[in-house]
């Protein structure tokens, strides 16, 4: 007999398919038909990767905070996403109070009272018992199962190292920096992390605020620590973990990208779905890893995990849901072994 499939957190409504939804950058001072753009793509699950609201102007405040995600909470689309469809929410610099803010942010902690009032997450939640606001839960699809994993980029994270040539192609903001004290994640999260990622799943949805696999900018990114993208991928590799995907935000553009190599057991892919409001309509990277042209216009993402084909399917759509970017990646391509 089989194994029982691990408890799930979310009952999805279909036996195969599993959709997810993914935006960022939503600033709630602007027009958002992105919500029911999104709504109509049916999801079964939607994630909220991060600057859901813009509140980062200084001098940030809770006051400021509030105003914002209640500005969010009284958009009639985005309630109607709310009720319908179960989600997930990391932040991002812009819903954390600082841009480009890390750890040692004075307001971190009002920040975070705020985000807890806002997704209205339960008393009983383990984001209140613990730093950050880092929490996964696990999807039923049918016998199968999708975790989805949402990482805290911000809570932690050390200081980064400015670039020496501001806005120069390659160093835009920030330098690599490998000194092995350098944190993205924090001890706790990095254990908690690999705990998520040996529980038994069919594939597991990484939500990382900040790109990871993305190379070939210096704008925030998991390559600014190049030890602990490193850490990372040999996380991944060392869980064992089945159909490992990322996605992300943050940059007001969106792509698909894809990262091989021999610290992984098989390429990590990652959408960025960046543009629920922004779009950086002269973006131009050389991004060696990304697959395709980045889309530069507003969008929002859906991945979805097909086990009847056998597929995982990364799209980018317009707000008009006209498909600007898409890939198909066969399941059996994201086996540990
Ligand atoms: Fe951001």
């Amino acid at each position: 007999m089989a194994p029982a499939a691990p408890a799930a957190d979310v009952q999805g409504a279909r036996a195969g398919l599993l959709r997810v939804g993914v935006t960022s950058c939503a600033d709630q001072n602007e027009p958002q038909p992105v919500w029911d753009a999104a709504l109509a793509m049916q999801p079964d699950y939607f994630v909220f990767a991060g600057d859901n609201v813009y509140a980062s102007d200084p001098p940030a405040t809770q006051a400021r905070l509030r105003a914002a995600y209640d500005a969010l909470g009284a958009k009639p689309g985005f309630q109607r996403l709310r009720q319908a469809v179960p989600h997930l929410a990391v932040w991002d610099d812009h819903d954390y109070g600082q841009n480009d803010g890390g750890a040692g942010w004075e307001l971190a902690q009002v920040a975070k009272d705020e985000f807890l009032r806002f997704w209205r997450v339960p008393q009983a939640d383990p984001r209140r018992q613990r730093a950050g606001v880092y929490h996964a839960q696990m999807i039923a699809v049918g016998e199968r199962r999708v975790q989805v994993i949402g990482l805290d980029t911000r809570w932690f994270r050390s200081s980064l190292k400015p670039t020496d040539q501001r806005g120069a192609t390659g160093k835009e903001r920030y330098l690599p920096d490998a000194d092995p004290a350098k944190t993205m994640l924090g001890a706790a999260q990095w254990r908690w992390l690999e705990e998520r990622l040996a529980t038994p799943a069919d594939a597991h949805l990484i939500v990382s605020s900040i790109q990871c696999v993305v190379e070939g900018h210096g704008w925030e990114r998991w390559g600014n620590l190049p030890l602990e993208r490193e850490r990372l991928f040999s996380t991944i590799r060392a869980s064992g973990a089945h159909g490992v995907v990322v996605v992300s935000g943050d940059r007001h553009v969106g792509g698909i990208y894809r990262h091989a190599g021999p610290e992984l057991r098989y390429p990590l892919w990652e959408m960025t779905s960046s543009g629920a409001t922004k779009a950086w309509s002269p973006a131009n990277e050389p991004g060696p890893n990304r697959v395709g042209p980045l889309v530069t216009v507003k969008h929002h993402g859906i991945v979805s995990f097909d086990f009847i084909a056998g597929e995982v399917k990364l799209s980018l759509l317009d707000l008009g849901n006209r498909v600007m970017q898409e890939q198909a990646i066969p399941l059996a391509q994201l086996r540990a072994g």
